[in-house]
Order: C-alpha cells, then sequence, then structure tokens
C-alpha cells in the first residue's frame, strides 16, 4: 500500500515535530488539536522551526513553502477520513488513547493503518479498541523529532507482517533508521534510558555530586550529546515521571521507582524546558 496522505492527531512537542517530519519528507499531513489556541501554537512551533533552518541555509525559502503548503490544520477529526496513515502524538493517557482509536477506526478507511507515538503504554489495549488490530502499531520518534535519526517501530502480538513492514518503510521514508521492538514497555531505547535518568536524579538527591558534576561525567565520561539531568528536562519532567510510573507497575522493578525529588518537581510545576524551570533554569538564558 503507498502511503499519500498521513494524519497527525496532536500537535504539541512530539506531534508538532512529527508533521513536520512527514511534511518536509513529501506527505500531505493533516495534523489536529483540541482547539485553535493548541492547534495555532504547534503550527507556529513548525513555522518557527522551518524559518530557523531556512536562516541557517539547511533548506531553501522554497522548501519551507512547500512544505508548509502541505500542512493543514484542523480542529475535527473527521478530517482523517482519506488518510492512509494517521499517527496519534495525543497526551499519555491511556483511556483517551483508546477514545481517539476508537475515533479513528469509524472515520478512516479500512486500509487506514494506525499508529501510536506513545512512549510506554500498551499498544495492544489500544489496537483492542479498534475494529483493525492487526492494523495498529507503534512509530516512536525521539524528542526533538526533526533532529533524532531514529525511529522505533513496535508490532503487537496483533500487528500484521503487512503492516509491520508499510511502518517500516515509512520510517525510512521519513528520513529515520527504524529499529523493531516489541510491545514491552518501554520498548527498547526508554527500557534502558529510563533507569539511566532516574538514577542521576537519586545521585542529586543523595547528595552523590552535583547538577553540573553528573551531567559533565556523562556528556565527556561517554560523549553523550547531553548529561541525563539535561536530558531529562528535554524530555519533560512529567513525561519521565508518567514513564517511570507506568513501567514500574507493570514489572514492579525498583530500578523504574521514581526518586521523591522527581514527584516533587513535578508537582512543583517544574517541568524542564516546557516550563522554563526544571533541573536548569532556562528563563535566564533565553
Ligand atoms: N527542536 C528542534 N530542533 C532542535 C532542537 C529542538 N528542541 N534543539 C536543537 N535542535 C536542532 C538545531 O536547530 C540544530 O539543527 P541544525 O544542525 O540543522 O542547525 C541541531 O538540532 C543541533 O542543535 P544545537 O547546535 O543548538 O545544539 P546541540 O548540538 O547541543 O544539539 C540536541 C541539541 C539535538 C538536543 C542534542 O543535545 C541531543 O541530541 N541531545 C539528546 C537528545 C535525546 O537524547 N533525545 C531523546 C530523548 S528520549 C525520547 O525522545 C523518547 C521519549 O519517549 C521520552
Amino acid at each position: 500500500m503507498e502511503i499519500k496522505k498521513v494524519g497527525v492527531v496532536g500537535c504539541g512537542q512530539m506531534g508538532s515535530g512529527i508533521t513536520q517530519v512527514c511534511a518536509q519528507s513529501g506527505y500531505q499531513v493533516v495534523a489536529s488539536e483540541v482547539n485553535d489556541e493548541l492547534l495555532n501554537k504547534g503550527l507556529a512551533a513548525i513555522n518557527s522551526s522551518l524559518t530557523k533552518g531556512v536562516a541557517r541555509e539547511k533548506i531553501t525559502r522554497q522548501d519551507k513553502d512547500s512544505t508548509l503548503a502541505r500542512i493543514k490544520g484542523t480542529t475535527d477529526m473527521k478530517e482523517f477520513n482519506d488518510c492512509d496513515l494517521v499517527i496519534e502524538a495525543a497526551i499519555e493517557n491511556l483511556d483517551l488513547k483508546k477514545k481517539i482509536f476508537t475515533e479513528l477506526d469509524k472515520i478512516c478507511p479500512e486500509h487506514t493503518i494506525l499508529a501510536t507515538n506513545t512512549s510506554c503504554l500498551s499498544i495492544i489495549n489500544m489496537a483492542m479498541a479498534t475494529t483493525r488490530p492487526d492494523k495498529v502499531l507503534g512509530l516512536h520518534f525521539f524528542n526533538p523529532a526533526t533532529v533524532m535519526k531514529l525511529m522505533e517501530v513496535v508490532r503487537t502480538i496483533a500487528t500484521s507482517d503487512e503492516t509491520l513492514e508499510i511502518g517500516r518503510e515509512f520510517g525510512k521514508s521519513a528520513g529515520k533508521t527504524v529499529i523493531i521492538a516489541q510491545d514491552a514497555p518501554g520498548f527498547i531505547v526508554n527500557r534502558l534510558m529510563v533507569p539511566q535518568l532516574l538514577h542521576a536524579i537519586r545521585m542529586l538527591e543523595t547528595g552523590v555530586a552535583t547538577r553540573n558534576d553528573i551531567d559533565t561525567g556523562l556528556t565527556l565520561g561517554l560523549n553523550h550529546p547531553m548529561g541525563p539531568l539535561a536530558l531529562s528536562d528535554l524530555v519533560g519532567l512529567d513525561t519521565l515521571l508518567f514513564i517511570a510510573n507506568s513501567v514500574y507497575a507493570e514489572f514492579k522493578d525498583p530500578q523504574f521507582a521514581p526518586p521523591i525529588l522527581l514527584t516533587k518537581m513535578v508537582a512543583a510545576g517544574w517541568l524542564g524546558r516546557k516550563t522554563g524551570k526544571g533541573f536548569y533554569d532556562y528563563k535566564q538564558s533565553s
């Protein structure tokens, strides 16, 4: 099956990045949000990212214009009715995602593949909210979606071989290197990354080292592009807490138990880059 038109549900941090990646790869894209304010914010983020690309001579003005011309924003999910693939990138709430999948199943044609960008939730539960579990899979992008070269393609026990292949080809066509994971908590990358981020927070909490020394340790000692505390801020501390709690709920593995410091920072609204404060203060530098 040839994918020509892609739908993206949610135009937040990940949804807007995914929309941009798909449109820059030549797909027609419909991006939806729950209201005009959030939709306009997401579309403005795409515009600003493309404008930066032009300023840095990474893309031409014409590339920018043609990319934007391929994107249609909407607050009406019925506009997904002629999409060949829809990628759900709404907030990490399983009940909400199940509702979205049930709705997409009613709106989209029979051939449409329904994907989720969830970072940790059980995809089979979303698949079973549809009448087409064989056509449901995970397409997990990494943040920032426009920069990160990886895509995890996640298959459930019900995903057909054909759907998996379409997912793999789609990832390649979007310029990503694809790895295949089973529908297990955290898939591949978050299963490995999350314990490390949580350990770094525990080390800070128990005074093993300072924030800067922990981050410098992994940037210079392991050549990571950023340290675990800076990366936690990029991922979003609420997202990290959500993943930790979800995976802990499934495995009861203490490595995934959220540190008290993380819980408190989320309660204080210090969510990292998106709120201007996390382990670092972003308001000072902007
Ligand atoms: N959004 C879009 N583009 C961004 C960006 C952002 N937030 N931050 C940086 N970029 C772009 C820049 O525009 C620049 O593009 P260019 O090379 O085309 O000009 C490029 O990234 C490099 O940026 P900078 O030179 O400003 O800064 P760095 O070299 O320090 O790179 C970084 C920034 C790409 C964020 C780098 O530090 C990095 O790779 N960090 C690790 C990110 C990571 O691990 N992400 C995965 C998170 S886990 C995840 O997403 C899973 C989820 O389920 C939780």
